[in-house]
């Protein structure tokens, strides 16, 4: 008998860099389950009703990555926790016709700081340099998981403003605040901290300049940078001369995934599996 195909889709826009497909469709194969993973280049303009035409496409789930994570959150019938407290969806499964949304990007950070950087942040003060999308989702995120103090590090104060206030509704006993993303303020703040993350796009092109400098770090701090392409940012150089001990974003990516593919199919994830296709992937990027 010929088993039913399950298909799991990716949408994003442009979409042919990612390396999901890679990392879940080893998952699927390691897991012995007939899902096939696939990418879809999605225009802005399309998302809404690509999305909401999932149940009658076949689809079994999809991830969703820039620029949709918004529409997503907008397309779907429910809305997990996680979810509403991301204000973005990277993650539906499609049941019983229904759309059912997800974000499994703070608890792909959370796993990873544990299994890579043996970090639990309960108790712990963070400092995050950015408030874009990825910055306030983890700050909200870090701080409904017991981080005793998030401070948030921007160049444009209006917008830390805006995350130290959504921390503030999910959170309010997490004590929150803004400050320069100067050195001197990281740096004071830094001594006092526990955890160091990167949420800006900075980095991401090798030319870029970093958004701190060693001055910035107190030595032994650790230093998660959300970029994992390339593999030592900018700012990561600049964090190793301060003496952190430090981290890309592969660990959360894998994690990500990994919560994804729980969620799609309802069976742990073969990390070790998906960590080498990963790896691979990333090797023969282009
Ligand atoms: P993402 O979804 O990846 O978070 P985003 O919402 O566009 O992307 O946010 C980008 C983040 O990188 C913001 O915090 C942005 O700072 P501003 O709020 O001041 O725009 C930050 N960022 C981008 N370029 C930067 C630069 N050259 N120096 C410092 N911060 C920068």
């Amino acid at each position: 008998m010929i088993k039913k195909i399950r298909i799991i889709g990716v949408i994003g826009h442009p979409i042919k860099h990612s390396l999901s497909p890679v990392m879940q469709n080893a998952a699927f194969k390691a897991a012995g389950i007939n899902y096939r993973y696939l990418p879809f280049d999605v225009k802005p303009e399309e998302c809404f009703r690509f999305i909401r035409l999932l149940p009658r496409l076949g689809f079994t789930g999809i991830n969703i990555t820039v620029p949709h994570k918004e529409t997503a959150y907008n397309s779907v019938d429910y809305l997990s926790r996680e979810a509403k407290l991301a204000g973005a969806v990277n993650t539906i499964k499609v049941h019983n016709k229904k759309l059912y949304g997800t974000s499994t990007d703070g608890e792909g950070l959370l796993r990873s700081l544990k299994m890579d950087a043996d970090f639990v942040v309960k108790g712990k003060s963070i400092i995050i340099l950015g408030a874009g999308g990825a910055g306030r989702s983890i700050a909200v995120y870090l701080a409904t998981k017991g981080a005793k103090k998030i401070i948030i590090a921007n160049r444009t104060p209006g917008n830390a403003l805006k995350a130290v206030a959504l921390v503030r509704k999910a959170s309010p006993l997490t004590i929150v605040f803004a400050i320069k993303l100067k050195d001197k303020f990281v740096r004071f703040y830094s001594n006092t901290s526990d955890l160091i993350i990167n949420a800006t796009s900075v980095g991401l092109n090798t030319t870029d300049t970093a958004v701190i400098s060693h001055k910035a770090i107190r030595k032994g701090i650790i230093f998660y940078d959300l970029i994992y392409n390339p593999e030592v940012t900018s700012n990561i150089k600049e964090a190793k001369k301060g003496g952190a001990k430090t981290y890309n974003g592969l660990g959360m990516l894998l994690h990500q995934g990994a919560v994804s593919f729980e969620f799609w199919t309802g069976k742990k994830a073969p990390l070790s599996v998906m960590k080498r296709a990963l790896q691979k992937g990333l090797r023969e990027a282009p």
